[in-house]
């Protein structure tokens, strides 16, 4: 659609207090396959862009206490962009989000083996689906519209065998703006063998809108009294432990720049912050907070539920000014933090992680709320 013709429908949209969701294409893969983009519109004027190449979240533009809008989050302007994506901004990403201990797990009595895909610490694991994972392949997405939200659900179904996991899974990722300012992902799954899955949203967020400054200085809380030690392969060892007393103490709110240099085990593997954290189910309704994220500067600020047990935050430590995106800018060290609502890390490999085996005849559901405000 003609750029002129989507912002009239934009103004109309603003003026009748409505939500929308308009579709285009966006461009074509390198074997000619055309790839939508959908804009989401509310009535209070967000804006969010998703695309069916890797169920990604291009943009959200939210406002600030003063009204201004600007894009939250890092990635990139083209199709040709996103095709370069390897740090998973905005992604959907599976079949296992996060990481599995050497590629391998076992299962009813068989043991699978996934490409080892990264090596933290010199250590190898599977990390975010493996080679081709949910992020780099073609969903295909359709738009709904109802009274105060409107979205598009995308469907992929993943073959038996596909990056070494078994089971085909059949997937429905959803993603809605409604006129609460909350943009909601869910994801949806069956299968037809016993598989293990994750499946994680995956956006760098930085609430300031200025993808030049560093997220030290947003402050963050986690409803969690526990997060998950590692070993220096961030692969977790397998209990959890209390938070109380340490850096990964944000139980009230801090400055993630305020400890995060501190001497600290967790800290020096993660080089920074990049652990699980155990979420205690402080309920709200029957979803479970997980996280606030506030911008001192601009007053934006975000918050998280979920249905699921666990909350990776990941401060933007392997950023390092290799990536280009959005604007030309660069994206330096800690330009962006993810807050990833997931099962446990490695849980097909630890018997106290809750199970992420799902069997035939079983749903996955995973949901994940974004509450956006300015304060
Ligand atoms: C992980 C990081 C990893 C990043 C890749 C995050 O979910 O926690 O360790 O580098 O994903 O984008």
């Amino acid at each position: 659609m003609k750029t002129s013709i989507l912002k009239i429908l934009i103004a109309a949209t603003l003026m009748f207090g409505v939500t929308q969701a308009e579709e285009s294409i966006f461009g074509k893969l390198p074997d000619g396959q055309e790839v939508k983009i959908f804009v989401l519109t509310n009535a209070s004027g967000m804006t969010v862009k998703v695309t069916e190449y890797g169920a990604i979240l291009v943009s959200i533009e939210a406002a600030d206490r003063n009204g201004k809008f600007a894009d939250l989050s890092h990635g990139y302007d083209t199709l040709e962009g996103w095709l370069t994506n390897t740090s998973y901004f905005g992604s959907t990403v599976g079949r296992f989000g996060n990481r599995i201990a050497d590629g391998k797990f076992s299962l009813d009595g068989k043991t699978y083996e996934l490409a080892t895909n990264n090596d933290p610490g010199g250590i190898h694991c599977h990390l975010h689906g493996g080679l081709k994972g949910y992020d780099k392949v073609l969903w295909k997405g359709e738009t709904f519209e109802k009274k105060n939200s409107s979205g598009v659900i995308f469907t992929y179904t993943s073959k038996d065998g596909d990056e070494g996991y078994p089971g085909n899974l059949s997937m429905e990722v959803t993603y809605t703006l409604n006129n609460n300012n909350e943009l909601i992902w869910e994801a949806k799954a069956t299968t037809d063998a016993p598989t293990v899955l994750n499946l994680v949203h995956h956006s760098y967020w930085n609430l300031s809108g200025d993808a030049e400054t560093s997220i030290n200085d947003h402050e963050l809380t986690l409803f969690a009294d526990h997060y998950l030690p590692t070993n220096k392969g961030l692969i977790p060892t397998g209990d959890k432990a209390p938070v109380a007393g340490t850096p990964m103490d944000f139980t009230k709110p801090h400055l993630i720049g305020e400890r995060v240099g501190d001497q600290f085990e967790a800290l020096k593997f993660g080089g920074g912050y990049d652990h699980a954290w155990v979420l205690s189910g402080q309920k709200e309704g029957e979803l479970t907070r997980a996280a606030k994220l506030r911008d001192p500067k601009t007053g934006r600020t975000m918050e998280i539920l979920t249905n699921q047990p666990a909350i990776q935050f990941y401060g933007g430590n392997f950023l390092d000014g290799t990536v280009t995106g959005k604007g030309e800018i660069t994206y330096e060290h800690r330009t962006a933090l993810c807050l990833e609502t997931e099962g446990w890390p490695d849980a097909p490999n630890n018997p106290k992680a809750p199970s992420a085996i799902l069997r035939p005849g079983e749903t996955y559901s995973h949901k994940m709320v974004h509450r956006f405000s300015a304060e």
